[in-house]
């Protein structure tokens, strides 16, 4: 399956939810939460702007829409690039795990899922534990529609759980996360560093980067803005990570084996295309 048809599967389901909570508006609504995400995304890095509000299905429905598939093969493709600089598989063999942070949409889940699948000669995990750290506890159910749908050929324990990263009782006590072979972090430093004026989030990073263990991957990907690059840049450094591959600002689409004609009923549904390219910076990281 390409991830517009696992998205496909999961946006049946959210249209279901809003339609639920609103009713006859339901297409009114879904077409006001497009214009809300893009307002929003323009504003990442306003201090003074209210975060933003993910909880409505509405809103759910229209972020994966437009933005799960073209994310999370972004994903894949930080995957390959850190299987070449490592010159093998990614993944230990047997039991692999991973934490998505920022992960609550599933654009990062199925993204690891998606590589698994193409990659299965390089890798050998028979086993995946993951886990969704994400501040929005709606996400979880987004998501278990996904996993439901999902087969992914490997023993699959996933496990969401409510972190927000300007909260550090939310973190301090939870350590599993911390054993993943790969952290990643898609498009999310852009939506939690205008959080950071009292170092909260710094806090977050460098305990992360701490704890973590040695040989562990960060795949860092965003929507290119220098001011994010540079702030993460300064976090990694920092902590002393390694930089596998690294761009800024490139013009990045989908590969062409993902097509989004299956999501045609709803584009013209709505007259909204899912995203299909756009600037992006990255880093593919590793723990010495
Ligand atoms: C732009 S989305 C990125 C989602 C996904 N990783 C992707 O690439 O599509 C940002 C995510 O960060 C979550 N988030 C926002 N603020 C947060 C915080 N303070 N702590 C943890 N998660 C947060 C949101 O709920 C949302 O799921």
């Amino acid at each position: 399956m390409t991830l517009f048809e696992l998205v496909k599967i999961t946006l049946d389901e959210l249209y279901k939810n809003a339609q639920q909570v609103h009713g006859t508006n339901t297409d009114a609504e879904i077409k006001n939460r497009f214009n809300y995400l893009r307002a929003s995304y323009t504003k990442l890095s306003d201090a003074s702007r209210t975060p933003i509000d993910y909880r409505d299905p509405a809103t759910r429905f229209a972020y994966v829409y437009r933005y799960v598939a073209s994310h999370g093969d972004y994903v894949v493709q930080l995957l390959t690039m850190a299987s070449a600089a490592l010159g093998g598989g990614v993944f230990p063999k047997g039991t692999a795990r991973v934490s998505c942070i920022g992960g609550g949409p599933g654009s990062d889940i199925l993204a690891i899922l998606k590589y698994l699948d193409d990659y299965s000669a390089k890798e050998a995990v028979t086993k995946l534990v993951i886990y969704l750290l994400d501040k929005e506890q709606a996400w979880a159910d987004t998501w278990t529609e996904l996993d439901e749908k999902l087969n992914a050929g490997v023993s699959l324990n996933t496990n969401f759980q409510p972190l927000d990263v300007t909260n550090p009782a939310s973190w301090t006590l939870q350590k599993k996360f911390l054993d993943a072979d790969v952290f990643t972090l898609s498009y999310f430093v852009s939506e939690v560093y205008s959080l950071d004026s009292t170092g909260v989030v710094t806090n977050f990073w460098q305990t992360l980067f701490k704890e973590a263990k040695s040989g562990a991957i960060f795949l860092y990907d965003d929507n290119g803005t220098d001011d994010f690059n540079a702030y993460f840049d300064g976090q990694w450094q920092k902590a002393g990570l390694q930089v596998l591959a690294q761009g800024s600002n490139e013009n990045w689409t989908p590969r062409y084996t993902e097509r989004s004609d299956v999501l045609d009923t709803y584009k013209n549904k709505f007259s909204a295309w899912p995203k299909l390219k756009g600037y992006l910076s990255y880093r593919v990281l590793r723990k010495p």
